[in-house]
């Protein structure tokens, strides 16, 4: 079933869940990301971010058959634009189909955020197309940008006058994740008061990026005070990299095709495991 991300995350928001978004970039791990949905009767997300749409495949080649797929799978899948900057190129994937469109002008200052975010959100329309923003700025580990600062986080006040001004069907907010992997044993220090303060002013579903490594008191406490939407990416790359390194290991002759295919199947089990976490096992309709 292909859908948008409005439904699936207003029902995750009244029942007390979180959708889980995974990074896909090809077709084999979208394939893994429906497989793992499919498999625990879930409802899905695949989270296509637009700098590896234009590196890989761009919209045009990618997203017809990952929409086939969807619209072929037992269970509810959206696909989303994930952090899509380039206006001109996120008005191309609504063109191809994508039924959700993450808009990130959070580098900019607020008026302008909200001025290029109303805008996406008018255009979305015409495709029947939900649209998340983001307000505050998650950093990139090893960016140096660091991902304890004050500055980076959202300020609730802020962010219910953009969801007020922009009409946003899912705010991205800041509490403390960061993008990309953790140093060995480091737990990220979780702001949940300002997940707490947006969410009791506010209907519209919250978003957590930056999923892995956040731990899953984290992500339960998370979920406890608002987030309905869990975005992660690097813990699924890792699972198919890990897979493919240590089976070449046992067996370096082994056929590339059944490679590829093995790392998606075996790497589909950590996309499970989230969902199980995230509660929505068994939520698809
Ligand atoms: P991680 O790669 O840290 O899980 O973050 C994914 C993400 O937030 C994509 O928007």
């Amino acid at each position: 079933m292909y859908e948008s991300m409005r439904g699936m995350l207003q029902k995750a928001r009244q029942e007390g869940y979180a959708v889980m978004a995974i990074n896909a970039f090809d077709l084999e791990s979208a394939a893994g990301v429906i497989h793992a949905a499919t498999e625990m009767r879930s409802p899905i997300i695949i989270d296509l971010l637009q700098d590896h749409v234009k590196a890989y495949f761009d919209c045009d080649v990618l997203t017809r058959p990952i929409i086939r797929m969807a619209q072929e799978a037992p269970v509810p899948v959206a696909i989303n634009l994930d952090h899509g900057s380039d206006v001109a190129h996120l008005k191309r994937c609504l063109h191809e189909g994508f039924s959700s469109v993450m808009i990130d002008a959070s580098g900019h200052a607020f008026e302008e955020n909200v001025r290029i975010t109303r805008s996406i959100v008018e255009f979305a329309q015409e495709f029947g197309a939900s649209v998340e923003a983001e307000v505050g700025s998650m950093g990139l580990v090893g960016t140096g940008a660091g991902f304890t600062e004050a500055a980076m986080y959202t300020n609730p006040d802020v962010a219910i006058e953009f969801i007020q001004k922009t009409g946003v069907d899912a705010l991205a907010v800041s509490f403390g994740s960061t993008h990309g992997d953790y140093p060995q044993g480091y737990v990220p220090t979780f702001h949940f008061e300002i997940v707490e303060a947006i969410r009791s002013a506010t209907d519209v579903p919250l978003v957590l990026h930056g999923g892995s490594g956040s731990g899953a008191e984290n992500i339960r406490r998370a979920i406890a005070c608002g987030i309905n939407k869990i975005n992660v990416g690097t813990d699924y790359m890792i699972a198919q990299r890990d897979f493919v390194a240590k089976a070449l290991q046992t067996d370096p002759d082994i056929e590339y095709p059944e490679l590829l295919h093995r790392a998606y199947l075996e790497a589909s089990k950590v996309v499970q495991s989230y969902i199980e976490l995230a509660g929505s096992k068994g939520r698809a309709w």
